[in-house]
């Protein structure tokens, strides 16, 4: 018997210490130490002994146990830290691999335009005002002097809605300029005021590559007491330079605008060729920018300002317009066209 119990702890150690995986190491501790285990069923039967083996062969059964059930933990233990340590292995990796790239989202060139547009301008002393998008008839045309016959005003111009007209500020319209936050600044503030005022308008257009119905100006107006278009003049030539990162020299040519007197057209040196002429100024050496002009004294006193004691001066420029020229983007449409391919390449 003692010899057999022998036997069983040789092969028993022997069978644990050549198991490779947990599973095969479970078999073998079922084998001798489960409840129908070699080692178990002797246990059991050390009852039915002879008095005295009964001592001997029990204690030698016990310390067998004992020790295989130290062998199979440890061996547990071994195997669980292989494992650990293959999948370790496995899931390895490499810190100075390059990662994976991300797609980040970033402005829209119109916004990063505008942003550069008003910091140049706050450079100067100007406020960022703004106004609504859905405008009524007085702030958009009559207040500004345009009169109920302006071909502005005509259905195939402008967005009008769908609502009883309001006795005082007429019908509602998706606002076709800037220009109404004049008046409504004027109103707000009082003189002297120095704003600019960038923001999306609204056109009933034919689309093509030039115009879409849907568009970005920024207005301009400085008022105060000794206002002069010098001033204009400086502002712009600064603001151009500024956004151009090169020198740009401004000039004016009369143009007509009901809200202003004296109205003007500026021009900029072309940035390209910078004044000698080139393709894209049609070898004039100038692009058209803007319109501007005196701000007239009935706008004025529309925005309740009195002409006598106030006067300055007002612009408005496509800002879409800014940046088709500054990028070099030859369709209007892509821009608010939502296409990922043009939006990434800024
Ligand atoms: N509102 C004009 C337009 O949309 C642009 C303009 C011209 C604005 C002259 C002005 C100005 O403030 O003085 O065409």
């Amino acid at each position: 018997m003692k010899e057999k119990l022998q036997n069983l702890q040789k092969t028993a150690l022997k069978e644990i210490f050549s198991a490779k995986d947990l599973k095969t190491l479970k078999e073998v501790a079922v084998a001798y130490l489960g409840k129908k285990g070699k080692l178990t069923e002797i246990l059991h039967g050390v009852k039915d002994l002879p008095a005295e083996s009964k001592p001997i062969i029990g204690k030698l059964s016990n310390e067998i146990k004992v020790e295989l059930e130290k062998a199979f933990a440890d061996k547990n233990k071994e195997i669980e830290n292989l494992e650990i340590a293959k999948s370790l292995n496995e899931e390895w990796i490499d810190l100075t691999a390059s990662g994976e790239k991300y797609e980040y989202g970033h402005l829209h060139p119109l916004t990063k335009t505008q942003h550069e547009v008003e910091n140049i301008f706050h450079g100067m002393g100007f406020m960022v005002a703004d106004g609504p998008e859905v405008e009524c008839e007085k702030y958009n045309f009559d207040d500004l002097n345009i009169p109920a016959t302006h071909p502005a005003r005509d259905m195939q111009d402008t967005f009008f809605l769908d609502k009883k007209p309001d006795v005082k500020l007429g019908k509602l319209v998706l606002r076709t300029h800037t220009s109404p936050v004049q008046v409504r600044t004027m109103l707000k503030y009082g003189a002297p005021l120095k704003i600019i005022v960038p923001g999306r308008v609204f056109r009933n257009e034919a689309l093509d590559a030039c115009h879409e119905h849907t568009f970005d100006q920024v207005e301009g107006l400085m008022i105060d007491k000794e206002i002069s278009l010098a001033h204009l003049k400086g502002v712009m030539a600064e603001f151009l330079s500024k956004l151009f990162e090169k020198e740009v020299k401004v000039r004016f040519r009369p143009g007509y605008f009901p809200f202003v007197e004296p109205g003007l057209e500026l021009d900029m040196s072309c940035t390209i060729c910078g004044g000698v002429g080139c393709k894209t100024c049609k070898h004039a050496g100038w692009l058209e920018f803007m319109g501007a002009g005196m701000v007239h004294p009935n706008v004025l006193k529309a925005g309740g300002i009195d002409p006598n004691v106030y006067q300055g001066w007002a612009f408005g420029f496509g800002l879409t317009r800014l940046i088709m020229m500054r990028y070099g983007i030859d369709d209007i449409r892509v821009l608010n066209g939502g296409d990922l391919r043009f939006v990434e390449q800024f």
